[in-house]
């Protein structure tokens, strides 16, 4: 028998996905991939799948702020993408203004401090004013620091950090022995982020595709099959839950480093 609408109980929403205690990354990063999969399964245009993955943007920045995250970055557009057809970077170019003008306020109420890293300087003129204003509107907020990868290449990266020691080191500003590790770092755009802990790829794919190559040197890498239009918070807790079950070596054995604990 039908319920009449008086007597309607209203439905009890479901609780909100929580991350099991535990340890949690200091700094994520995640490859965003399938967007085009997820649209092209379902015969829709491939800027519909770029479309619901921003929604997947929205989801996983709020859950790893409220995680205790400190750094999430984001791979949301490559330099090897701007090769893509016209139409689809123009779409992405959109829905990334449209991300920035939308999002400021919840970055904002929620003290996330969001910068922008790769060839930002390509990215179209509206883009680059909002996301300079972003920037410069959340530099002082000490929640998260949220970086997106926008016309960003790895490999350009290492490149222009080796063309700018050589200009410290041609200016006298540097000497070649003093270069270490840490120096090279210094040159980086992820400069004083905390070490990369997690990458996680969505959509099966087993590679970096030109990811921040230098910092991944022991990052833990999981790869989820989940298409990124359809990665939520209980899929994000599991890849966390994974790198919690992954024991860090770092070059020593598995006795030394149970000894350390
Ligand atoms: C990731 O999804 C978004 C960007 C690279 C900008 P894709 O557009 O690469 O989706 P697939 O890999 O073609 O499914
Ligand atoms: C990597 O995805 C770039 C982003 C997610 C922004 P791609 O879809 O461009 O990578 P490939 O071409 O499959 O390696
Ligand atoms: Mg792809």
């Amino acid at each position: 028998m039908a319920e009449s609408p008086a007597n309607a109980v209203s439905p009890v929403p479901p609780p909100k996905p929580r991350l099991p205690p535990g340890r949690v990354p200091r700094h994520i990063a995640i490859i965003m991939d399938g967007n085009g999969r997820w649209a092209e399964t379902r015969g829709r245009p491939r800027y519909e799948g770029h479309a619901y993955g921003a929604r997947s943007v929205r989801k996983i920045v709020t859950a790893a702020r409220e995680a205790g995250v400190e750094a999430l970055t984001l791979y949301a557009f490559s330099v090897q993408n701007w090769e893509r057809p016209d139409v689809e970077v123009e779409r992405l170019m959109e829905l990334l203004l449209d991300y920035l003008v939308s999002e400021r306020e919840t970055i904002l109420k929620n003290g996330i401090r969001l910068q922008g890293i790769g060839q930002v300087e390509r990215l179209p003129p509206k883009v680059l004013r909002q996301l300079r204003f972003l920037e410069s509107e959340s530099a002082d907020n000490n929640g998260m620091v949220l970086t997106l990868a926008l016309s960003y290449g790895s490999r350009e990266e290492i490149v222009d950090a080796c063309r700018s020691i050589a200009r410290d080191v041609a200016a006298g500003r540097l000497v070649p022995e003093d270069i270490t590790e840490a120096v090279v770092d210094r040159y980086t755009f992820t400069h004083g982020l905390p070490a990369l802990d997690l990458l996680i790829r969505t959509s099966g794919e087993l590679r970096l595709s030109n990811f921040l190559l230098w910092q991944s040197a022991y990052t833990e890498i999981v790869v989820t099959e989940v298409l990124w239009p359809d990665f939520d918070e209980p899929e994000f807790f599991r890849c966390i839950e994974t790198f919690r079950s992954r024991e860090r070596r770092f070059g020593k054995t598995s006795g030394q480093v149970a000894s350390e604990v």
